[in-house]
C-alpha cells in the first residue's frame, strides 16, 4: 500500500450514526466538501478525509489500514475483535463518544415464560453477532444453535427459523411489531472511536494525537 501523509477516517455512509458523527467531527474542527455520495470527503482545513462505508466494513478497513480510525459501534468493533483473529486483536477502542446508545439483548417469543439462560438451551438463537452471542452463551454455559443472519433477525421466530433473537436494541419498537420482548442485556452499546492498537509513527500519528485532545474537549463539554 502507498504510504498517505492525510488521515483518513472511516465512518457510516447512512444510519444512525452518520448525522452525529459529522456534527462530532464539525464540533472537532473538521470540515469536509459536500460530497456525501462520492463515498469520499477531501477533507478542507486539517488532512483528515471521510470514507463512507457500511458500518461492518469499519474495523476490516482499519485492520487493513486503509483507514486511520473509525466511528462505528461497540457491538460492530467488538464483533470483529472476537471472530477476526490476529487482525481483530490488533484493534481498539480509543473512546466512547455518547452518542448512538442501545443494547445487544436476547428477546423471545412474548408468550413464552423466560426466567433464565438456561431455557436457551438447545434453542436456536438468530443474530448478526454470532461471535458477541457466542461468547456469551459459553460464559454461561448454555450450549444453542446459533443462526446467522444479516438482517431482519426480527423476523425468524415467526417464520419457525429460530426460536429466539440476538440483536441490537434502542426504542423496542421492533421487538414489540414482532411481539418479541427482551430478556437478557449482553452488551451496552454507543458509537465509539475506533482505532489500531498503536499508533501511526509519522505525521499521522501526530494529528491523532491532535484529534484526541479536541475530541475529549468536545466530549467533556458535552457532559
Ligand atoms: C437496528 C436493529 C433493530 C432495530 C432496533 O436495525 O437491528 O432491527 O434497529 O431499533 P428499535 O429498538 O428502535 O426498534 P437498523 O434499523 O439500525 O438496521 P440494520 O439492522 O439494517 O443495521
Ligand atoms: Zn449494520
Ligand atoms: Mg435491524
Amino acid at each position: 500500500m502507498k504510504p498517505r501523509d492525510r488521515l483518513r477516517i472511516a465512518m457510516q455512509k447512512s444510519g444512525r450514526l452518520t448525522e452525529p458523527a459529522l456534527e462530532l467531527l464539525s464540533r472537532c474542527g473538521l470540515t469536509f466538501r459536500q460530497s456525501r455520495d462520492k463515498l469520499f470527503c477531501f477533507g478542507e482545513g486539517e488532512p483528515v478525509d471521510l470514507l463512507l462505508v457500511r458500518d461492518d466494513d469499519i474495523p476490516g478497513l482499519i485492520a487493513q489500514g486503509v483507514c486511520d480510525l473509525g466511528i462505528v459501534g461497540r457491538n460492530v468493533l467488538g464483533e470483529y475483535q472476537l471472530t477476526a483473529g490476529r487482525e481483530g486483536a490488533a484493534l481498539s477502542e480509543w473512546r466512547p463518544l455518547g452518542f448512538g446508545r442501545c443494547r445487544l439483548s436476547i428477546a423471545v417469543p412474548q408468550e413464552l415464560d423466560y426466567h433464565d439462560a438456561v431455557q436457551l438451551n438447545g434453542q436456536r438463537i438468530a443474530t448478526s453477532y454470532p461471535g458477541l452471542l457466542g461468547e456469551w452463551l459459553r460464559t454461561r454455559g448454555v450450549q444453542a444453535g446459533v443462526v446467522t443472519l444479516a438482517g431482519s433477525v426480527e423476523i425468524a421466530p415467526r417464520l419457525g427459523t429460530a426460536d429466539a433473537i440476538c440483536d441490537l436494541v434502542q426504542s423496542g419498537g421492533t421487538l414489540v411489531a414482532n411481539q418479541l420482548r427482551e430478556t437478557e442485556v449482553l452488551l451496552e452499546s454507543e458509537a465509539v472511536l475506533a482505532g489500531p492498537q498503536t499508533l501511526p509513527a509519522d505525521e499521522r500519528g501526530d494529528l491523532i494525537e491532535l484529534l484526541l485532545k479536541r475530541l475529549d474537549g468536545v466530549i467533556q463539554v458535552r457532559e
